[in-house]
Order: C-alpha cells, then structure tokens, then sequence
C-alpha cells in the first residue's frame, strides 16, 4: 500500500535488511576513507563555492557506496552527494553522503562522518520521503550510530554498544547548541548575524562541521539541540532517523520533517523556539533585501 506522498507499508524484514546493508556500506566506506587516504590529500574541485570542497576520497567513497549498493539491492534507487543520482524500481532509496565534514577531513579534524540512509518516498520532495533505515560511521572514533524505523537508535564502537535515548536541557539558556554554515558568503553573513544573536540565550554553540554527527551527537546527549538552514537530504537522511528513533524532535519550517530551508533537532519546546527565532529573522533579512533593491 502507498500513501499521499508515496510512503509504502514496509515489512520488518525489509527493514532488517536495509539496516544491515546501512551499517555494511558506511564501515566499508569509513574503513576506504581511513586506510586508503593519500599522504597528499588536496581539494579536487570546489562545488557551491571555492570553499565547498570536494577531495578525491569523496567521489571514491561515493564509488564504493554505490557498488555494494548495487551488489545487495540492484533495483533500489541512489541520491548522492558527489552526483549519483539513479532511480530506482523498487520504491527504496539511498541517500549517501560519503564523507559528511569534507573540511575536517581536508584538514585531518577528527568530525567527519559517512552517513547512509535507505528511504521510501522521493528525496527531491520536502516532506515526500522518510528513512527506513540509517547508518552513520563517526570515523574518527571508530564508532557507527545506526537506526532502523521503530527500532531505536544505537552507537555500536570500541566500547561496546548501547542505545541511545535522548533527553536535552529543558531551558534554552542551559542548552548546548550547535548549528552550521553554508558554503556562499552573503548565506554565511546572514547565518552568522543569528548566531550573534543566539550566542547570548543559551550554554554555549558548537560549530562542528559535521551536520550528520550533529544530529547523532543531539541524540547521543552530547548536545542539547541542532539547527542549521542550507542542508541536502544527504547531509541529513541517516541523523534524521538516528535522532527521531532516540526520541528527539526533528523539524523545519513545514513540519516534524527537515528540509533545505531548515532542519531543527531537539525537545520540542527548543526546536519549536529556533523555528519561529530562524523564520523571524529570515523575512526581516528578506524585506531587507526588497528594500535594497
Ligand atoms: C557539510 C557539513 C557541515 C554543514 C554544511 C554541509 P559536507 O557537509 O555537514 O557541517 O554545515 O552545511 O554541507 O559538505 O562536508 O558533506
């Protein structure tokens, strides 16, 4: 059975199966991006702008992805990053990001991630998919977050596995915050004059560099709540099932779904808070800007 935007009924064990080949791609990625780095890593190309970099470990992460993909799950469809985009027949989806904190990895900061989310619905549409299963390998510490559709969310690593539930700081003003920037400096201008004005509401912002470790990290408990305006479903797919699953609130402008207009995580109070903060804000800038022009 299919619903209004094309959500199907999916038994469990296609959803097993989806999360085992979820957490098989992202090591198989993680291990690629670790032992195959070259000594002299440099910026292949540069993408959205001459800062959104894109190393050669990017497209071959997203290479390698897709092959096992195909291997497990021939009729399934690709959406990733570096440019795969394939549909598919049977209705799933995989939204791969083969290295989520390119920058981090350029520059050997250990927050950087490979975040793969098999899906139903279609990823181009705002609110017209949903993850069935997601993993997200933190590499640097060799630890991989993963989810399946109600089956709660989990952090597999050298210390064991344990499930993860989340539970933020109640007050903004104790909530450890974290957000991001985009790659367009007149975005990053705007971006940053919200942080000015956030800054002095809550504990502290982290800047990571990862929006995939972002969201694992709220579901974790190692942050309080995430915002960030700019992010492609595959910065988001896998952290999105990996923080609703941990009983966090996952939302945009347009409802309890992320979009590349906003993504919120969160209790609901503090993702209820940032969403009206962000849209504030957001139509000040844009009668500014009508006014200039
Ligand atoms: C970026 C990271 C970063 C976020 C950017 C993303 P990439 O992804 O997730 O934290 O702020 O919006 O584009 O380019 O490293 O895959």
């Amino acid at each position: 059975m299919v619903d209004s935007v094309g959500i199907m009924d999916i038994t469990s064990a296609l959803t097993q199966e989806l999360h085992s080949v979820a957490l098989r791609v992202a090591r198989s990625c993680a291990q690629l991006l670790v032992e195959q780095r070259p000594a002299d890593l440099g910026v292949a190309a540069t993408k959205a702008s001459a800062t959104d970099v894109v190393t050669e470990m990017d497209r071959r992460s997203e290479d390698l992805a897709v092959e096992l993909i195909r291997q497990a799950r021939p009729h399934d469809g690709f959406f990733g990053e570096e440019g795969t985009h394939e549909a598919g027949t049977s209705g799933i989806t995989w939204i791969v990001d083969p290295i989520d904190g390119t920058v981090n990895y350029l520059y050997s900061l250990p927050a950087y991630a490979v975040s793969v989310a098999a899906v139903e619905g279609d990823p181009q549409i705002d609110g017209g998919w949903r993850p069935v299963a997601a993993a997200v390998a933190n590499v640097a510490l060799d630890e991989v977050f993963h989810a399946q559709r109600g089956g709660g969310s989990f952090v597999v690593g050298p210390q064991g596995e344990r499930q993860l539930r989340f539970s933020g700081a109640r007050e903004l003003g104790q909530s450890l915050l974290a957000t991001g920037f985009g790659y367009e400096a007149t975005t990053r201008a705007q971006q940053g004059l919200l942080v000015a004005e956030l800054l002095p509401k809550v504990r502290d912002i982290r800047r990571i560099g990862s929006a995939a470790l972002d969201m694992c990290w709220v579901a974790s408990g190692q942050l309080d709540a995430y915002y960030e305006a700019g992010c492609y479903p595959w910065d988001f797919a896998g952290g999105w099932l990996i923080a609703s699953e941990a009983g966090a609130v996952v939302r945009s402008f347009d409802g309890d779904f992320p979009t590349h207009k906003l993504l919120c995580v969160g209790r609901r109070e503090t993702v209820d808070y940032l969403t009206e903060f962000v849209a504030a804000r957001s139509q000040t800038q844009d009668q500014k800007e009508a006014k200039r022009n």
